[in-house]
């Protein structure tokens, strides 16, 4: 037996099924990682451009932030949030300077899950209502609420279900009803948040829940004009603007440090985690200062603010503006798509190619039409992990590659994952 099945049959003894890695009948049973690359138990290299779900942003254990980590560590572990300490301040001017409008006030915790679950919380509280609106194919994390914001059912577990959240249309042009076109998308996606504010409620809302680029939903990227429509209904309707950027966040759209900033509108609330960290567990919740103020009871997480934690994000924002990551992403983003959009002319069976920045992805379908296939999308993955790249997957029917290097990937890099995947694709195909 090897050291993998040995593994994987300990594994299944011990742990929730649920949480099912990937690679079916070869799962990666990571040993240890630098920068771009990742080594299983078996010895075999990977070039990894998925970063544990566009986490790892700016390499694995990157030597000058674990430096910061470490140092951190011997000086002052963990405080809980009854007691200070200067890096969570240092921290949340930092994300105040880099997040666009009025954002200024942050809340830490752990996960993308808490990020959500406090901007709700504060959003329900400054208005006073309890109806928050989400769009389809949103993910949003894993508690009760966020399962409940999130619209894929694959993930929505347990059955049990926040009554106050709505899910209107997203703008997924290469779903939409078929003819229409993306300007005639986004009036359909205004008429059905209009009708569902006044069919499913009294005409007020807390809050518009959106992920500025829909990231576990395939990376469906709106039309331009989609969220400068849409706002205004959702405004009228008393209710704030909540942008998650939990994937889309520190520079990974290219150009900006946040998705949003490409849409031209202004949220109220703003959530980050994934690659805030390079990896370590961290949820921020920003909000403008009058937003933030109306969470005027107690509340508050044990972890949330640890130091450790607050150096090493830091860290990764101080290595991150001296790497200009935008300015990256961009760049390999630009030439990414480029090479995908030829791929998509190529194989009929990639009904198309999207993305903006490092977020780019591949929707596979039976050639000829647009119906899902996601045994081929997988047999793509799988073909790549074989060959030494490390991808993810994702859209609500599976069928969907995505492709999500690190933020400072380099052009030799680039070049070798696009060798692997003609490969992989001329061998699926
Ligand atoms: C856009 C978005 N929001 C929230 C979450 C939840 O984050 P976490 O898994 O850290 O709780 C995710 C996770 O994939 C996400 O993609």
């Amino acid at each position: 037996m090897t050291a993998t099945a040995d593994i994987m049959q300990r594994y299944r003894q011990v742990m929730f099924p649920a949480a099912a890695p990937y690679h079916g009948d070869s799962p990666l049973i990571a040993e240890r990682a630098k920068d771009q690359y990742i080594w299983d138990i078996e010895g075999k290299r990977y070039l990894d451009f998925f970063g544990g779900i566009l986490t790892v942003s700016v390499g694995h254990c990157n030597e000058e932030i674990t430096e910061r980590a470490i140092t951190q560590l011997q000086k002052l572990q963990h405080t809980s949030t009854i007691y200070v300490n200067e890096s969570m301040v240092q921290l949340a001017e930092t994300v105040a300077r880099l997040a666009p409008g009025r954002l200024q006030k942050c809340f830490f915790t752990n996960s993308g899950t808490e990020a959500n679950e406090t901007a709700a919380l504060a959003a329900r509280m400054y208005t006073g209502s309890p109806t928050i609106i989400s769009l389809r194919h949103a993910y949003s994390g894993r508690s009760l609420l966020a399962m409940s914001l999130t619209a894929h059912g694959n993930w929505r577990l347990g059955g049990v279900v926040d009554p106050y959240i709505k899910h209107v249309r997203s703008p997924y042009t290469f779903r939409a009803p078929a003819g229409l076109s993306a300007e005639q998308l986004v009036e359909l996606c205004a008429q059905d948040l209009e009708e569902t504010i006044a069919t499913t409620t009294q005409g007020k809302i807390a809050a518009f829940m959106a992920e500025p680029i829909q990231g576990v939903g395939g990376f469906i990227v709106p039309p331009a004009d989609y969220f400068r429509r849409i706002l205004p209904i959702v405004r009228a309707a008393g209710g704030l603007f909540i942008a998650d950027e939990v994937q889309t966040g520190w520079g990974r759209t290219g150009d900006k440090w946040c998705g949003i900033e490409h849409w031209g509108v202004e949220p109220d609330i703003m959530t980050f985690a994934k690659g805030m960290g390079n990896g370590s567990p961290i949820g921020c919740t920003i909000a403008t200062a009058e937003v933030a103020d109306a969470v005027n009871g107690l509340t508050f997480s044990t972890f949330g603010g640890n130091p450790v934690t607050m150096a090493t994000t830091l860290a990764t924002l101080d290595y991150m503006q001296a790497q200009d990551t935008p300015g990256n992403c961009a760049r390999q983003g630009a030439h990414l798509a480029e090479k995908l959009a030829e791929f998509a002319a190529e194989f009929p069976s990639i009904g198309e190619a999207r993305g903006m920045g490092l977020m780019q992805a591949l929707e596979f379908v039976q050639p000829g039409g647009i119906e899902p296939d996601a045994a081929r999308a997988t047999a793509f993955v799988d073909t790549c992990k074989e060959m030494g790249l490390l991808l993810g997957k994702g859209g609500l029917y599976g069928n969907v590659a995505r492709i999500a290097p690190h933020l400072n990937v380099a052009a030799a890099d680039m070049e070798s994952a696009l060798d692997i995947i003609a490969s992989a694709l001329a061998e699926i195909s």
